[in-house]
């Protein structure tokens, strides 16, 4: 059996690629290390709960403790953990520090002293390389992040990439778009929008709305990584990214449409601080080694909404009951005037 680390698991891309991952590969031995923060649900991981093949380990990857010894023991680290919501670091970046960049200091630490470590995969973003008014964003492009969260994740992509050159570390580095899918906290702009929307409660869009995302579907995604894993280069940045552009506001008006409501719902809101334009990526380097996204935008947003209205049981709790994310919602939307 292979021994896989995955630390984020818990989370949105994490949990779907835990569960991908345990489909795909029955000679996989999966622990997922997750601190289980406001982002982090165990019932994300219920398709493998009884499996043999995967264990949960309940911790912070800051704490050398806990997991020093597991990236030790393993030959494949996937790091997803993260702080990973950019208006959460707008309004504090402390967290974004200690376990974005701090978090993954800790595990390369670690990986120095992994006998069988063959790949410790970072998982970076596309906005380390900053607002991108036209083209698109290669792997050698100067990176340029303008909010916290990019930053803390420009400077752990980096630090990936210098253990590498500097100890040998087998590290490949992955810059995806934004994903979408099911599973994905009720914060970031498409499960916000499709939960209010059902609810029949204002979209609060930011700015002029004219900001475009690269939508990737999260299967295509830990299929990328996938094959990152068995054909990519040690010292590497793959690009991974959906080619789906789409303006916010175009992206509104399709969730309204496939929720069946009106777009008087559509509140136009004082823009988010340092908002970056637009991101675009390249990929031309992943496709050499074969990968190309299965997901059309429209039937896998139609799917995804599907899927956001099967499962209240899934989101209602964290948007009516969890006092937290209550707060977290009047502080970030209940002053904000209109745009
Ligand atoms: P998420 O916020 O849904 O999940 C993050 C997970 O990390 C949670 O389970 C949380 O409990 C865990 N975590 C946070 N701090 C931790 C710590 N100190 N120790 C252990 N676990 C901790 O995030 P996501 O959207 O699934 O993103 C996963 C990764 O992918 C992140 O590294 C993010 O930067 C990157 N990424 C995300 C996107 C996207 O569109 N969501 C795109 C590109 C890259
Ligand atoms: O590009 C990859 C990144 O995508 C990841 O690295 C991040 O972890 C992930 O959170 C995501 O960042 P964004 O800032 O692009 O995602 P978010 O869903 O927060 O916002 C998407 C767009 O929608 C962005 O232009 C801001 C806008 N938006 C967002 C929210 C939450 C709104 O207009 N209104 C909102 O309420």
């Amino acid at each position: 059996m292979i021994r896989v680390l995955v630390t984020g698991g818990a989370g949105f891309i994490g949990s779907n690629f835990v569960r991908w991952a345990h489909n795909a590969h029955p000679d996989w031995q999966i622990t997922t290390l997750d601190k289980l923060t406001y982002a982090g649900r165990l019932d994300n991981l219920a398709d493998v709960a009884e499996s043999s093949r995967h264990r949960f380990v309940h911790g912070d990857i800051a704490n050398t403790a806990v997991a020093a010894p597991l990236v030790r023991e393993s030959e494949l680290v996937v790091h997803f953990a993260a702080e990973t919501h950019v208006d959460r670091s707008i309004q504090s970046a402390a967290d974004f520090i200690t376990t974005d960049v701090i978090g993954t200091f800790v595990l390369l630490e670690a990986a120095r002293q992994a006998p069988a470590l063959r790949r410790f995969i970072q998982i970076s973003t596309d906005e380390v390389y900053g607002s991108v008014p036209e083209g698109a964003s290669t792997e050698t492009d100067e990176l340029r992040p303008r909010n916290p969260y990019s930053a803390s994740k420009a400077g752990a992509d980096r630090l990936a990439y210098s253990y590498w050159a500097t100890y040998d570390v087998p590290v490949i580095v992955t810059r995806a778009s934004n994903n979408y899918g099911r599973n994905q906290f009720p914060e970031k702009v498409i499960p916000l929008f499709v939960t209010n929307a059902i609810d029949n409660i204002a979209l609060p869009l930011y700015g002029d709305g004219l900001n475009v995302r690269d939508w990737l579907h999260v299967d295509d995604h830990c299929r990328a990584i996938d094959l990152v894993i068995e054909q990519g280069t040690n010292g590497e940045v793959y690009n991974i990214g959906g080619g789906n552009e789409v303006r916010n506001v175009d992206l509104t008006r399709r969730i309204l449409d496939l929720t069946g409501r009106p777009g008087s719902l559509i509140r136009p809101v004082a823009d988010r601080p340092g908002h970056d334009r637009r991101y675009a990526l390249d990929t031309t380097k992943l496709r050499r080694l074969g990968w190309t996204p299965a997901a059309e935008f429209e039937s896998g947003l139609a799917a995804t909404v599907d899927w956001y209205r099967r499962n209240e049981q899934w989101w209602r709790p964290i948007k009516e009951k969890d006092q937290a994310f209550r707060d977290y919602y009047k502080t970030q939307y209940g002053n904000r005037a209109g745009a």
